[in-house]
């Protein structure tokens, strides 16, 4: 890791000894970033944690690390706080060994293996709604994090719904998403990374104990599909790797869901001219099943997704190491540098977005196309080697959603549109009170 000297050259706030900028970023992530933008220009240096970091701002720095056509930026090194609890997983992967296990895991995202996951999704998404409270205020990102981890129990792992072995899996999952963002590193007794790693090695021995079974008699769900998955060699994964691959999956997949469903439920409650043209998109599509045709046709609700993801995005920073000494911009940096891009701020710039603040999801109209102006202007899904491979899940699942709440329900803010905490993990301050009540 370079020290403060190898870096002296790159402009940055005087740093406070000892904590560095941490608690100025964690108490204001975005204003501080765009304060350091406008006074440092686009590459400047922070403190945080411990670790000297460069911030390569913009598309253009988006472009060039996460493209990475010299091979200098490790996924490995920049995502090195996630190794105690997820290691082997493919974003602590780079290069030839990282293409290789994606190949595999792409056999999961397989056309086939999608339209299983959406009909049990939508089947699961109609009987877990049905519980949720009706004309009564209730604390919505507590009740989509609950509900999203009840949907993972039956779509990524086939499990019961109400099963005691659901309810610890989903209290371990819960344990280890918090272990991977504790500031506090060393696994003390009863911190969050000792629960963390105590919910790692449940997980990593529950999952073990599922394989031979998954692996005789297949199933429709993402472990089970991981558990048979074999690239275009007919190359699969050891009993660790099936295990390592899916403890990140499912990480990467929770957090992100729900506060996407978050900042959409908040829209659609602030901007009720839009909650309406949603439901009546949805009502347009009748009462069949919710299919791939079905879903396909949803494109308004396409449009609030993408503007959703731009506002407020679940991953607002990539990290990445350098591997070798690179030029930016004229600044040399050294190898070893650890690097922040920062995809969320990038989406609010007004050189790319008009108007970037307001929620208009018109600007991802054919005709206005605002994401078109750079190939890395709109990437809350990254991009490179690395990109979200659970993309279109993802959004499958929004549509799922949208379409199963807006059948039935109108959504009502209680206390006005919330802010938005942007690190460690983005949510709604306050958890976002809302009434649903009959459509
Ligand atoms: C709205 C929801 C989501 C967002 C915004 C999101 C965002 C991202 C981003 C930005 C990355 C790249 C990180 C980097 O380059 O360092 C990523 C990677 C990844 N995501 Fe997602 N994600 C979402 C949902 C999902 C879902 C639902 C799944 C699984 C079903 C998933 C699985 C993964 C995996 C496995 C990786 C690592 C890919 C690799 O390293 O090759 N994500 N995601």
């Amino acid at each position: 890791m370079p020290t403060r000297a190898a870096l002296a050259h790159i402009p940055g706030p005087p740093a406070p000894p000892v904590i560095g900028h941490t608690l100025t970023i964690a108490r204001d992530s975005y204003g501080t970033q765009k304060e350091y933008i406008r006074r440092y220009g686009p590459v400047y240096k922070t403190r945080m944690l411990g670790v000297w970091r460069v911030n390569l701002c913009g598309p253009d720095a988006l472009e060039m690390v996460l493209m990475d056509k010299d091979r200098i930026f490790s996924s490995e090194g920049g995502w090195d706080a996630l190794r105690p609890i997820y290691p082997g997983g493919l974003i602590l992967q780079d290069f030839d060994g990282h293409r290789q296990n994606r190949r595999i895991m792409q056999a999961a995202f397989r056309a086939n293996a999608i339209r299983d996951y959406r009909a049990r999704m939508a089947e699961t998404m109609v009987a877990l709604l049905a519980d949720w409270p009706v004309d009564r205020t209730f604390c919505f990102y507590t009740a989509i994090k609950e509900l999203t981890l009840r949907i993972g129990g039956a779509v990524f792992m086939g499990l019961p719904l109400d099963g005691d072995l659901a309810r610890k899996i989903n209290r371990a999952i819960g344990n280890e998403i918090r272990a991977s963002v504790t500031p506090i590193r060393t696994p003390l007794p009863f911190t969050p990374m000792w629960h963390g790693m105590r919910g790692r090695d449940f997980l990593r021995e529950t999952f073990r104990k599922m394989i031979p079974e998954r692996r005789a008699s297949g199933g429709e769900d993402f472990f089970s599909q991981m558990c048979l998955a074999k690239d275009e060699d007919g190359v699969g994964w050891s009993e660790q790797q099936i295990v390592d691959q899916f403890n990140l999956l499912i990480m990467a997949a929770h957090d992100t869901t729900a506060t996407t469903l978050s900042v959409i439920m908040a829209a659609l409650g602030g901007h009720t001219d839009w909650q309406e043209k949603l439901a009546a998109e949805v009502a347009g599509l009748g009462d069949g099943p919710l299919d791939e045709e079905a879903l396909g046709k949803m494109t308004e609700t396409d449009k609030v997704f993408r503007e959703a993801l731009r506002l407020v995005p679940p991953v607002p920073f990539i990290p990445r190491m350098a591997l070798r000494d690179f030029r930016w911009q004229g600044f040399d940096i050294p190898a070893g540098t650890s690097l922040a891009l920062n995809p969320g701020v990038t989406m609010l710039s007004p050189e790319l977005f008009s108007n970037p603040e307001a929620f208009d999801p018109d600007r991802f109209s054919p005709e206005r196309a605002e994401d078109r102006v750079h190939r890395f202007a709109w990437t809350p899904f990254g991009g490179g080697a690395h990109k979200c491979i659970g993309m279109h899940f993802a959004a499958m699942q929004v549509k799922l959603f949208v379409a199963t709440i807006l059948r039935q329900r109108r959504i009502e803010l209680v206390g006005g549109a919330p802010e938005w905490q942007r690190m460690p993990i983005p949510k709604p301050k306050g958890g976002l009170p809302l009434i649903l009540s009959a459509r």
